[in-house]
């Protein structure tokens, strides 16, 4: 094992998570009536890069109000969760949120989960490094299944923290699965502390997804270019368009790439072919009432035990108990 002078170990556990077949999974997704590609094909290292961008945009109000609400909440949250804790964090991307968590419920190990190993490591490093004494295990796996927790692991309390409103991307039906095995994880008493984004005027969540630098259309078009450099497709970006819109029936953002020519695209020997105006749909971004929150959350075996939210409503942050 690999402990350092600060005292807290540091281990990586690398579940080794299946790769998938990406040239097929893509295929598959174009040959849809309403073409389609999964939203984790944002984030290659510049999709990552422009996301960390966004976080930062003044319309993009997602990050700054949850860094608020963390912020404003975090005696409470404190009181909330068991001292010698372990913090699991989902996906590991969120470095500012990690340490203002980290610092409020002082857990006796930090536990990073993410798919991707190469920036989970870095990142977990980098943890490690500032908080003296902390026993840092980054495990590479897929946090919506199911994941072996490694043996060493004690009986300790455990939280996750699932912030960013990153489970936006799931469908309801997704999520309240998705919360089912969180529960799953943490057991009995074991918590969650979730970050998400609520239903509200289209007139604010719109511009966040349609910012007037147009990052979030690079972010959008740079799932084509990442594309083109993992399985060689050919996506022309001049021919595809950034488009964001919210249905506030659905509480959903959708985010398309709209075809401006009439064309074809090759993948290998397949082709696929684009009329003028169709979209490729790259994301859902669910948003939730709290009291839609609530519900999913009782569904899923968890009791709410707060709900922290900023002056006008604009974010939550949950914290959910198993209370089985
Ligand atoms: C990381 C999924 C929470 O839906 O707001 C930002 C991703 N997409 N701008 C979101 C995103 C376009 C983000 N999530």
């Amino acid at each position: 094992m690999a402990s350092d002078s600060s005292g807290g170990e540091f281990v990586f556990y690398d579940l080794k998570p299946p790769a998938p077949d990406i040239r097929k999974e893509i295929c598959e997704g174009l040959s849809l009536e309403q073409k389609a590609i999964s939203p984790k094909y944002l984030y290659d290292r510049r999709g990552s890069l422009l996301f960390e961008t966004i976080t930062g945009l003044p319309e993009y109000y997602l990050t700054r109000v949850e860094v608020g609400i963390l912020l404003e909440h975090r005696r409470d949250m404190s009181h909330m969760i068991e001292r010698d804790s372990w913090l699991l964090e989902y996906g590991a991307g969120s470095g500012r949120k990690s340490r203002i968590v980290l610092e409020t419920i002082n857990p006796a190990a930090y536990v990073p989960v993410d798919i991707s190993s190469t920036h989970l490591v870095e990142s977990a490093r980098q943890i490690h490094r500032e908080f003296i004494g902390l026993a840092v295990y980054p495990i590479c796996a897929d946090y919506t299944k199911s994941f072996e927790m490694p043996a060493e692991m004690p009986n300790a309390s455990r939280a996750v923290f699932f912030p960013g409103s990153s489970i936006g991307n799931f469908t309801r039906d997704e999520a309240e699965d998705f919360l089912r095995t969180v529960a799953g994880v943490v057991g009995a008493n074991g918590v969650m502390v979730l970050g998400i984004d609520t239903r509200k005027s289209a007139n604010i969540i719109e511009p966040a997804y349609n910012d007037s630098r147009c990052v979030t259309a690079m972010f959008n078009k740079n799932i084509l270019q990442h594309l083109n450099n993992e399985i060689g497709s050919d996506f022309q970006l001049t021919h595809f368009d950034h488009c964001a819109f919210y249905d506030e029936q659905e509480g959903c953002l959708q985010m398309h790439l709209v075809c401006n020519a009439e064309h074809e695209v090759s993948i290998g020997n397949d082709s696929f072919a684009f009329r003028e105006g169709e979209t490729i749909h790259t994301e859902n971004s669910f948003k939730y009432s709290p009291e839609e929150l609530k519900e999913i959350a009782n569904r899923a075996g968890f009791d709410c035990e707060a709900i922290w939210t900023d002056r006008k409503e604009w974010f939550m942050v949950a914290l959910l108990r198993n209370s089985r």
